[in-house]
């Protein structure tokens, strides 16, 4: 791990991580991406949700906090911190019913607050994350062309710059992975190493 004396310490990459399953491929994917930041020599955290059990509901008592008394919890302070310092999010989780799974829906209401992600100056929306970029990996059980003829694979990516960008995050980028639980294991190899490819060009 590098370390600057003196400035503000930043990481290359934080890979926000959602899936319960060990033996499961987006796991693969998480490993795939450690292996590839670590032979490049990137500074990397993994933020692993179903295993550190995050609480994922914004409450109505939290919600006040942010937006009424300016306050956010210590815990949350902490993730923000950590996406502070990152320059490139990483973000690795399978599509369920059309989304992200619900732990990282919640990873993003409670830490990507006002007042950390964006602001509001003379009547507009401001990012405040414009200095990080963002990678998304996803797994789909549906295939490309499935997805396609509903016009549902450009939603996804839509919806994810309504929600980096509007954070201020110019580069978002995504790579799909369709129909995996159908694929062959030599398809899958050739997924991870795609993956790989796609980190060391971004990161
Ligand atoms: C609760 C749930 C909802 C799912 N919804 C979708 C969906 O909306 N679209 C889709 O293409 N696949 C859907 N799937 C399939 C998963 O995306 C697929 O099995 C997963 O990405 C494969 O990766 P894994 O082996 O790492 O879990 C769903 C799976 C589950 C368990």
């Amino acid at each position: 791990m590098k370390v600057f004396i003196g400035k503000m310490f930043r990481m290359d990459a934080l890979i926000l991580y959602a899936h319960p399953n060990p033996t499961s491929f987006n796991n693969s994917i998480k490993e795939a991406t450690v292996e590839k930041l670590t032979s490049m020599g990137k500074s990397f955290q993994v933020k692993n949700l179903y295993s550190e059990n995050f609480y994922p509901v914004l409450t109505g008592e939290e919600l006040q906090d942010i937006f009424v008394n300016s306050k956010v919890k210590e815990e949350i302070k902490k993730e923000q911190e950590m996406i502070k310092q990152s320059k490139t999010i990483i973000v690795i989780h399978p599509v369920w019913w059309s989304g992200m799974p619900a732990i990282l829906k919640g990873y993003i209401d409670r830490v990507f607050t006002y007042g950390f992600a964006y602001k509001e100056q003379n009547g507009e929306i401001v990012g405040l994350l414009g200095d990080k970029k963002v990678l998304i990996i996803n797994t789909f059980g549906a295939d490309e062309g499935e997805l396609n003829s509903f016009g549902i694979k450009d939603c996804f990516e839509k919806i994810y710059y309504s929600i980096y960008g509007f954070c201020g995050i110019k580069e978002v980028k995504s790579k799909f992975l369709f129909a995996v639980p159908y694929v062959s294991r030599e398809d899958r190899i050739k997924m991870l190493e795609d993956i790989k490819r796609f980190v060391e060009e971004n990161v």
